[in-house]
């Protein structure tokens, strides 16, 4: 959420930040800005909407200089305009800032800048930051001192980077919560909020840790915490990240990322890559042998995974196992203790509801363990063991291949723990065999393609799409309804299938289409008698079954025959199809949906 670009060195600093914020506005685009400084001012251009409209402005007028700033947002405080995007600066734009997070002082720091005098152009939070800048530098300091002062007295979760038109090539950077990496070149520097965006840049990068600052000028870095003391800090190697390349000949990251499940899921699912990386984790199994309780966390589509992965799980494992949405974990509804065993389930590792959910955990005692596609973000790095979904960068807004990889290592660690904790050994084999066919599966469904796209023709024009199912297969209609209401913009609602008929059929009658999952062979006969409800409303109705499954009344799309442990893999990625096609029909701006970001760093 807000994505940050920084760049000294000896080139121009305005197409490195352009460019650097292509490939972070994915973590918020409503507006951007970037502040360059040349000699003796610090030049601005700031617009509303996408990148590309800011690099318009910077083409029919460039800012020449090689130190420089730049900031895309995702609005919180105050609406995505001009005034409220960054760089923020002090009134004689001397200062600028760029800060992601939100600064929870910022009342009672606006009302102690206004009584001196400041006065504010803008709605944001972030405002605050260089008056305050401004107000210790009047004050003698110089720009470190008054940069360090200012770090001090902000509360709340923040990553910033500030320049000074005094204070010749330097950017300084400081971390409390939101994530900022330093990438060190030949002779230049950058600083980001995400590894991968300058991942072509450098492979040099030092991740700034909580409380921490960085001093960058193009020849130097230097680290401290707040309090000025020096810190050493090793650096680690990257490598280039395919995150750069072009959508692959796809018209959509979208598209191109649910084409990509098969190649991921074989490999981690076939020689059971997953499972050794799991099983050879030093102490892992000494560290969960106590457990009585499972919390599975996560939010949106993870958490979606994470009700899969509860449920096998469950039939696996001879505890207590429950997934509860992150952002409703740290209330104290919970039972946690040093018994607990927590799995934080987020593909960016940033996700702040997530974050503090695992910060509850730990707290109280609980094993930690994340489940990320991103090294080195802090759910990896504060969690007690870490497990990669490696499924390579996942672009597009609405999570496709992250969602199908989050279940191979949940399934993978589910067998592991039922090993460890005394489970069900049959079963345990059963799962570990019926992963083995996952990946043919999910490839057999991907050839529904061209009928999901016939179909999305006739969910366009809907106004509301309800969906239905069972256990599993409730989750995958739950995972279906969330992507097409976040990239469609249709109201989908997923219900559990006997759940319907205690209120919400109610809302059923013809122009409420209903999708129905129906995958495990015990349940076709209560999907009959439920499908024979709606249909009897007028609904017009589609279910997802496997092939031999018909149901009255009702156009049935055939699924590939597979276990119904294994099913979420394979009925998830028509319902993937079907949003996907259906957003397009729509004329929908399919890889980066309105009020949406990639990754959500706010409470
Ligand atoms: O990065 P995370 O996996 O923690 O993100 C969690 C959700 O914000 C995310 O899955 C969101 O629901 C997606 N847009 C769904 O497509």
């Amino acid at each position: 959420m807000c994505g940050i670009i920084g760049y000294t060195g000896k080139s121009d600093a305005e197409p490195v930040l352009v460019e650097g914020l292509r490939h972070l506005e994915y973590r918020g685009y409503d507006s951007a800005g970037i502040a360059v400084l040349n000699e003796d001012k610090i030049k601005i251009h700031k617009s509303t909407g996408r990148v590309d409209t800011l690099a318009d402005i910077c083409k029919n007028s460039p800012l020449r200089g090689c130190t420089g700033i730049g900031h895309t947002r995702w609005a919180t405080h105050g609406r995505a305009s001009a005034a409220n995007s960054h760089p923020h600066t002090n009134s004689s734009k001397t200062i600028a800032v760029v800060h992601n997070g939100i600064i929870e002082n910022h009342t009672e720091l606006r009302q102690f800048l206004a009584d001196n005098g400041y006065k504010f152009v803008s709605e944001t939070d972030s405002e605050v930051i260089p008056h305050l800048l401004d107000y210790h530098i009047k004050s003698g300091g110089d720009f470190k001192e008054s940069f360090l002062k200012t770090v001090r007295e902000l509360k709340g979760s923040f990553a910033i980077s500030a320049v000074c038109r005094d204070a010749g090539d330097k950017i300084l950077s400081a971390r409390k919560g939101s994530p900022i990496v330093i990438g060190e070149g030949e002779g230049e520097m950058f600083v980001s909020s995400d590894i991968y965006s300058i991942s072509d840049k450098t492979d040099v990068i030092y991740v700034l840790g909580d409380n921490e600052v960085a001093e960058i000028s193009r020849d130097c870095v230097e680290f401290s915490d707040f309090d000025g003391n020096k810190i050493t800090k090793t650096p680690s190697e990257i490598k280039h990240n395919s995150y750069l390349e072009e959508a692959g000949g796809y018209d959509h990251y979208m598209l191109k990322e649910i084409h990509e499940q098969p190649r991921i899921l074989k490999s981690l699912l076939s020689g059971e890559k997953t499972l050794s990386d799991i099983k050879n984790t030093p102490f892992l199994a000494e560290r969960v042998k106590r457990t009585d309780k499972i919390y599975l966390l996560g939010c949106g589509t993870a958490y979606n995974a994470a009700m899969t992965g509860g449920i096998v799980m469950r039939y696996l494992c001879p505890v207590n196992v429950c997934a509860v949405m992150a952002s409703e974990f740290a209330g104290g509804f919970y039972d946690v203790d040093d018994k607990t065993l927590v799995i934080a389930v987020t593909q960016s590792g940033e996700t702040a509801d997530t974050l503090s959910a695992m910060d509850f955990a730990a707290k109280r005692g609980a094993v930690t363990v994340a489940i990320t596609n991103t090294q080195y973000s802090r759910a990896d790095t504060e969690s007690d063991f870490a497990f990669y979904t490696r499924c390579g960068r996942e672009v597009s807004v609405a999570s496709t291949k992250a969602y199908t990889a989050q279940l191979a290592v949940l399934y993978s660690f589910g067998v592991f723990l039922c090993n460890c904790l005394g489970g069900d050994v049959k079963r345990a084999e059963e799962v570990r065999e019926a992963l083995l066919k996952v990946t043919a599966d999910v490839h057999l469904s991907l050839g529904l393609e061209e009928e999901m796209k016939t179909l999305a023709g006739h969910y366009a024009g809907c106004r509301d799409i309800y969906y239905i199912g069972r256990g599993s297969d409730f989750v995958t209609a739950t995972e279906g309804a969330l992507k097409m209401k976040e990239i469609t913009y249709i109201h989908s609602e997923a219900y559990p299938m006997g759940e319907l008929k205690h209120g919400p059929i109610a809302l059923i009658d013809r122009d409420t289409p209903v999708i129905a999952v129906d995958c495990h062979p015990d349940l076709h006969i209560k999907t009959e008698s439920n499908l024979r409800e709606v249909v009897t409303r007028g609904a017009d109705a589609v279910c997802f079954c496997p092939d031999g499954i018909t149901h009255n009344g009702v156009r049935c799309i055939h699924l590939p025959e597979t276990h119904w442990i294994t099913a979420p893999f394979s009925s998830v990625v028509p319902l993937q199809l079907l949003a996907y096609y259906t957003s397009v029909a729509k004329g929908c701006d399919v890889d980066k949906p309105r009020n949406l970001a990639k990754s959500v760093t706010v409470e």
